[in-house]
Parts: C-alpha cells; structure tokens; sequence
C-alpha cells in the first residue's frame, strides 16, 4: 500500500519524506489556504522533496477552464497529478487530460457509481472521502470495499483507489485488509501508525535486562 501525505505544509512534508515511508503527497484548496502560501510556489517546494506523485487540484468548475488549469499545474513537475473534482466537467476533463497522458485524481467522490465512471473516464486515482461520509453516519469503509469490488470485475479499470478523508488509524488499517492501493494520511495519523504502548513496554524491558549483561554489541 502506498502512504500518501494529506497536507500543503512543506516542513512537515520536508520532515516525514526522512522517514523514507512516504510515496506521494495529496493537497486540496483548503489545505493551500490553512497553509497560507502561494499554491503554485507550495507545489514547485513539493516537488524538489518528493519523487512520488503529487496531487494539484483545480478550481474551475467548467471543462475549459478544468484542462488549461490542468495543463499549467502539469507543467511544474513531472510528478503532479492533477486533481479533478467529480463533477460531470471534471469527467470530460479528466478524459481530455488522460488523452494528453496526464495523471489525474478524481476527487470528492462518495459513492460507487462515480467511482465507477471515474474509472470509465480514465482516472488514474479515485479520491473517496471515507471521513466525510462516516460524518454523515455512513460508512466510508463499506464504499471502499464495493468500490475494490467494482474494480476487479473489470481487468480494464485500472484506476487506483487513493483513500481519502482518514480520520482514524482503524481507517488505515481496514483499506489495507480490503486492499486498497494507496492511502492519504493526515501526518497526525501517520505519526501515530509506528505506536504501540507494549512495545514501549517491551523495548524498556529489553533495555533493562541487556543493561544487566554489561555486554555492548560493536
Ligand atoms: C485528499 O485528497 C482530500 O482532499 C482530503 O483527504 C479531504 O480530507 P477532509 O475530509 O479531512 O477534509
């Protein structure tokens, strides 16, 4: 499974990529304004940080105007993706962009039928939001799981299922026992992935007792 970050902070960005465990970044018109920087200048610092995909939203909301954003943001590295809202323009549009071999992510999306159009125009990603619909009392988890079904009835969807609106680690977890393909993780969320009070636990009592031994390794 492929971790995404979920976040347009570049140090946080700059500090996790250290790890080595982060293969994309996704951002969003809402992440750009908490961020309080210039989007286009946001997404050039990403790119010298991140080889992976990273996800570039537009904000026309007509296929025009969806396609010459499209372009231009596909224009400042070769790793953007560009994002899609699932709107009937963002279908036409990611079908224009998927014929000039443009990554796209189809985003905003909460139910199988759009996933499953999204994939019949050629998405490259599907962004279902699983937090936002668990908000409104459904589950987010059940679309993952109908919408991997969907897709592997169908050996020519190839799009990948980027889930999207985590909220939990129980989020992370149950899309990689249904196998979803990548996942876009607030760092609040990642940073809590490694933590496990009995390995602390464990780790001390490992400590203690070679302590006891007064042996050293090198
Ligand atoms: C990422 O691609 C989405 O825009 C993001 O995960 C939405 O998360 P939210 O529902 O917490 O705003």
């Amino acid at each position: 499974m492929d971790f995404f970050l979920d976040t347009a902070e570049v140090d946080v960005i700059k500090d996790l990529s250290e790890t080595g465990l982060i293969d994309g970044i996704t951002t969003n018109p809402s992440l750009v304004a908490k961020s309080g920087q210039d989007f286009i200048t946001v997404l050039e610092k990403i790119a010298t940080i991140v080889d992976g995909p990273i996800s570039a939203e537009v904000t026309a909301v007509d296929t025009e105007g969806m396609i010459n954003e499209g372009l231009r943001l596909s224009k400042i590295a070769k790793n953007i993706v560009v994002k899609l809202p699932l709107t009937l323009d963002g279908l036409k549009a990611c079908v224009a962009l998927t014929n000039k071999k443009i990554s796209t992510n189809v985003t905003l999306c909460f139910s199988s039928n759009q996933a499953l159009i999204a994939a019949k125009a050629g998405a490259t990603y599907i962004s279902p939001f699983i937090g936002r619909l668990d908000d409104i009392g459904e589950s987010g988890l059940d679309l993952i799981q109908d919408i991997k079904s969907i897709y592997s009835n169908y050996n020519k969807l190839n799009t990948k299922i980027l889930v999207a609106s985590v909220r939990s680690l129980d989020h992370v977890a149950k899309s990689a026992i249904i196998g979803a393909d990548t996942v876009t993780l607030p760092p609040k969320v990642f940073m809590e992935m490694y933590e496990h009070e009995l390995t602390k636990k464990g780790l001390d009592a490992f400590l203690k007792d070679w302590a006891e031994t007064k042996q050293s390794i090198l």
